[in-house]
Order: C-alpha cells, then structure tokens, then sequence
C-alpha cells in the first residue's frame, strides 16, 4: 500500500523533495525499515540526522543511491566481488563497504575511508531517489539503540513533531535491517547479518563469508545493547518457554511472549505468534513495540535456527537481550 491516490502520492514525493534540496530531513520508507534521510552531499543536513537520532558523529551512515549504475559516481576503487553482489542483489537489502569516493564526505562516513552504499527496493524509494537525483545518507528511523521502525506510525511515535515529513509507504516487506558485507578491503566479510541470507551472498560469491560479531569499525548495530525495547528481552531455549513465563508472573511481572504460529502458547499476559524466517523478519520489530505498547516490563522469547533471515532475527534478538548501558 503507497497510502493515498496516485495525485497525493506525488505531491508527497514533491515535498519530500524540496526538503531534501533544502537540506532538511525527510523519513522515507525502504523494503527494510524506514530511513531518516538526507542530502549526502550536504554536511550541515547530514549532521541534522545525528542530532535528531542522539546517534554518536563517529557512527557512519549508509549512503542510498537510485541504480546500480551510480556506483562509480559514489565509491572509489570497486572490484568484482562489489560488482557481482551488486548485479545480483539491487534493488535489495545489501548495503557494499566499499572505498569511498570524493563525493562523500566524512561528515557522512564518521571519518572512515569506506563507503557503505545501497539501492534499495522499496518503490517510493527509488523514487524518491530519481526525483532527487543526489544520494540520500539515511539511517533507521529511530533514535539511537531503539527498536527499527517498519512503519510510518513508528516513525511518529520515535520523534512526535520532530520531523518535518514522514513518506509512508506502508509496512516494509523485509523487516529487518539490510545485510551489510565489507568488500573494501582483501578479505570479504559480513559486518550486519540482514535481508539478504549469508547462503546467498555465499553463492553469489563462490565462497563461504565470515559474520563478524566484533570488529574495529563502528557500527552500532554491533554494540551488545541495540535495536532494544523498552522492556527487558529474554532469551529461553524453546522448550522452557512457558516455565521461564510461569516463573516470571509469580514475580509480579506483567510478561509478554514472542511464539512460533505453529506451536502453543507460552501463556503469558500477552501473547504475539509469528512465523518463520520472512515472516518472522517481517513482523519482529512491530511485534516488539506492540508488547511494548501494551505495557510489557519483560518480553520472553526462543531464538530461531540460523538458517535464511532467521541468522539477522537471531542477532536483532541477541542485541535486544543484551546488557543496557
Ligand atoms: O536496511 C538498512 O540498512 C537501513 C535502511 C534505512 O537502509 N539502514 C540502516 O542504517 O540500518 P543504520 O545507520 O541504522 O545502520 C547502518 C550500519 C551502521 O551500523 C553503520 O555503522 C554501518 O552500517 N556502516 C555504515 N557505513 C559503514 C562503513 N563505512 N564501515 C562500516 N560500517 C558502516
Ligand atoms: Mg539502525
């Protein structure tokens, strides 16, 4: 659903637009979650999404661009491993590390000399990017550490009146963030485990891609506390499922449960089922605000095998749970 008819439709685009040329920040809707977008080029536009997000300056952005054939427009040195990822996976959730060209500035790359670049899928996306014709530094919508948001709805209630517009383009398809793969460098690695399963950028590759879970550079997905509610989130192996929640209401605590839609339920106050791998990357981070919403203190849950986007819901899941700062 792109809301509204096709006139409101680009009369929206248009704003957007202006915005953007103006150097403002625009939230807009990509197949993963919705961004905080702004000019690239723009440093004083650029450094608006770090206020508005509370995100550190030194935590680089990813730099969304219209078409695959923009790359040498926005990177340096690119190689066939960038070409080959590239050819088979945009429009999609991949976002490439690669050198960064004179165009982007380190306003944008927190000081780093790689470039994180993405097209993505989302119609109102791209074309809000032909329409701009610029690259778009975008961000999850969120402010820094929380829950991504997958709706326009999410976007209002991370900055109330904030921001100055919110495209909606209805509830992202993918629900989770896009795979981010380092190709800057010798060796090939996967940075962000995301939309697109390692499997395949295995065999686009020819070759089995290491997930790194520390590494030097600064990507706050990779802090032990991210994409977290407000709730504490605990991780059960399945079958202590219902026990863990028992144990938790005689604590006096009012509990929600995360529950496969195939199986029974855990027995909490609140109760969400979700599927597996897309459907259960689709509907996670909603399903984490809804609890939230109906006043969860505690949400527990079992962590899905790692196989297809089940690998990126493990991780979002593992850094939810993980220790707050
Ligand atoms: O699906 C997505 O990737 C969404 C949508 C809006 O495109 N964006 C997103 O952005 O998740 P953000 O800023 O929330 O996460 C981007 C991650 C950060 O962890 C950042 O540190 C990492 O990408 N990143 C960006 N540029 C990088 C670089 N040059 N080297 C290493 N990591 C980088
Ligand atoms: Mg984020």
């Amino acid at each position: 659903m792109l809301g509204g008819t096709h006139h409101e439709r680009n009369d929206s685009l248009e704003r957007a637009v202006a915005l953007l040329r103006a150097g403002d920040v625009v939230a807009f809707p990509t197949e993963t979650v919705y961004g905080l977008g702004a000019d690239a080029e723009n440093e004083a536009a650029v450094a608006r999404i770090f206020e508005l997000k509370g995100r550190p300056s030194s935590h680089p952005l990813i730099v969304h661009i219209a078409a695959i054939s923009e790359l040498p427009r926005w990177a340096g040195a690119i190689d066939d491993r960038a070409l080959r990822l590239a050819e088979a996976c945009w429009p999609g959730p991949l976002t490439l590390i690669v050198a960064r060209g004179p165009r982007i500035s380190h306003a944008v790359t927190g000081g780093l000399d790689t470039v994180g670049l993405r097209v993505p899928a989302h119609p109102l996306a791209l074309e809000l990017l032909r329409a701009f014709g610029g690259g778009i530094a975008a961000p999850s919508a969120n402010r820094f550490g929380h829950v991504s948001p997958t709706t326009a709805e999410h976007v209002r209630a991370e900055f109330t009146d904030r921001l100055p517009w919110v495209l909606d383009g209805g509830p992202c398809q993918v629900g989770v963030e896009s795979t981010i793969v380092d190709v800057s460098g010798g060796a090939t690695a996967i940075l962000r485990p995301g939309g697109v399963p390692r499997e395949r950028i295995a065999e686009v590759l020819g070759f089995e891609v290491p997930v790194l879970s520390e590494s030097t550079v600064r990507v706050p997905g990779q802090l032990a506390s991210h994409y977290a509610p407000r709730a504490e989130v605990v991780l059960v192996p399945f079958a202590e499922l219902g026990a863990r929640v028992a144990e938790l209401r005689e604590r006096g605590l009012c509990v929600g449960a995360l529950v496969p839609s195939d199986g029974s339920g855990a027995g909490a106050h609140h109760e969400l089922a979700l599927g597996r791998e897309e459907e259960l990357a689709r509907g996670l981070y909603a399903a984490l605000r809804e609890l939230d919403g109906r006043g969860c203190e505690v949400i527990v849950t079992s962590e899905p095998e790692a196989r297809g986007l089940g690998l990126a819901v493990q991780d979002r899941l593992q850094r939810a749970a993980g220790p707050r700062g």
